[in-house]
């Protein structure tokens, strides 16, 4: 038997096919069962009325695989338009009582996480986030970045401060890594344009809907690139990744309830403005923020919400930014950095030009009172053949839940670690 697909049975439209999957629904009726079937492509309502069938489906529950020969035909009434009448039954597999059904708590289905998977749903923002992941990487890939990767094990807190992972290493301090950032600095002098895609790791105390303390980050760094050159390739990639997702995911963004023509409205370029610009509008909204503070969730939605648009916020002040970021010399005290915000969500990527003059790097780190330590290789980016460099870190997931239109990020991931998560 040759099997084909779910979606490519519907394409054929009549005649015989060979299906296989899993039961999604069936309804057993004295003289006939109804089965939806599943596989990785579609549903489609099968229906039995062979006696001999009908007794052997007797057994059969939700989930169960099978292999069904049958006759396609239209009918309005199924789900997906086209229904088979099964002529020939192969039971692969029966499964025991499936423990998901309707009307279960989000915790419980976390639980279930594992077989939680098979939900349309689910299934749907995965393959999105398989082709956000793909394309992110094809649009950088045409401009001739290279890929390179770093551990993820470390012996020194890459960004530190409370968010980084301790963990013992052979009776050693080691820490998760944070950002694959350090590396991508020393990674420029030999292949100028770098990127890896890859997990970071934040101890985030926060249960927020876009937290997570296991991410894939996307980080790419330019040699000889300003920030102007680092935004424009964060906007494009967007741009570009939102597109494939409109040509090759329609379906899934239609069982996702997903607004369509909202996405086909975003177009480069994003709107630009500084970080004193967004206080002062902010405030005229009757928030109450001061000049040096940073911008929280609300602010940041407050912010996309009024440009109803993807948002840069530039210009950060120095005093709130970390040590590699380069000041602006035409805005002093200011940064050379950017977030870009998007619409519900917030910032989902952040970028700057790095400072590339070795004593200034001292001095912020004297001043903000951090010791690398064991990062200090580091700094070695500053001593030999240092050159003006910028580069960003994009949350996938952000990203993926803005498309997907979804309320929690932990949709974005086929298996969400947070604070109070740890298995599945
Ligand atoms: O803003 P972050 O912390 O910046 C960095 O790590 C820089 N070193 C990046 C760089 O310049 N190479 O993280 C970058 C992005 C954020 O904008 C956000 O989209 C995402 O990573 N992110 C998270 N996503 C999910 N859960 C979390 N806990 C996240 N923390 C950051
Ligand atoms: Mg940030």
């Amino acid at each position: 038997m040759k099997f084909i697909s779910v979606e490519q049975a519907i394409e054929k439209k009549k005649g015989s096919v060979d299906i296989r999957g899993w039961i999604y629904r069936i309804r057993k009726l004295k003289d006939k069962v109804f089965i939806v079937l599943r596989d990785s492509s579609e549903i489609i309502q099968c229906i039995v009325k062979d006696p001999s069938l009908v007794k052997i489906s007797d057994k059969l529950l939700v989930e169960s695989s099978i292999e069904i020969s049958g006759k396609i035909y239209k009918d309005k009434r199924a789900p997906t338009g086209y229904e088979i009448e099964v002529k020939k039954l192969n039971i692969v597999h029966v499964a025991e009582d499936f423990p998901i059904g309707k009307d279960q708590s989000p915790e419980f289905l976390l639980d279930k996480r594992h077989l939680y998977l098979r939900s349309r749903k689910l299934t749907a923002s995965l393959k999105i986030r398989s082709n956000v992941l793909w394309a992110l990487q094809e649009y950088i890939r045409k401009l001739g970045f290279i890929e390179a990767e770093a551990p993820s094990f470390s012996g020194s807190a890459s960004e530190g401060g409370s968010e980084v992972f301790e963990f013992n290493y052979f009776g050693k301090k080691a820490f998760l890594t944070q950002s694959w950032q350090f590396y991508a600095e020393n990674f420029i002098f030999p292949f100028e344009k770098v990127y890896a895609l890859a997990p970071s790791f934040r101890a985030e105390k926060s249960k927020t809907s876009r937290h997570l303390t296991e991410f894939w980050h996307l980080e790419i760094e330019q040699a000889w690139a300003n920030v102007d050159d680092l935004m424009n390739i964060a906007e494009k990639s967007i741009e570009y990744t939102i597109k494939e997702i409109i040509k090759k995911n329609k379906k899934e963004l239609e069982l996702l309830n997903v607004d369509i023509t909202n996405l086909k409205k975003i177009k480069t370029p994003f709107p630009r403005i500084k970080h004193s610009e967004a206080i002062k509008l902010l405030n005229k909204k009757g928030f109450k923020i001061k000049k040096e503070n940073d911008l929280g969730t609300l602010e940041e939605k407050a912010l996309t919400e009024h440009f109803g648009t993807f948002l840069f916020v530039t210009n950060y002040p120095l005093k709130i930014l970390k040590f590699y970021h380069g000041e602006d010399p035409k805005e002093p005290k200011t940064g050379m950095n950017f977030n870009l915000l998007a619409p519900k969500i917030g910032e989902v990527v952040d970028g700057s030009q790095r400072e590339p003059d070795l004593n200034k790097i001292k001095e912020r780190l004297k001043k903000d009172k951090i010791a690398l330590g064991a990062a200090d290789w580091y700094l070695d980016s500053r001593r030999f053949g240092s050159v003006p460099h910028a580069g960003f870190g994009l949350g996938t997931e952000r990203l993926i839940q803005f498309i997907c239109n979804l309320d929690n990020i932990k949709d974005a991931i086929p298996f969400p670690r947070t604070m109070t998560r740890l298995t599945p």
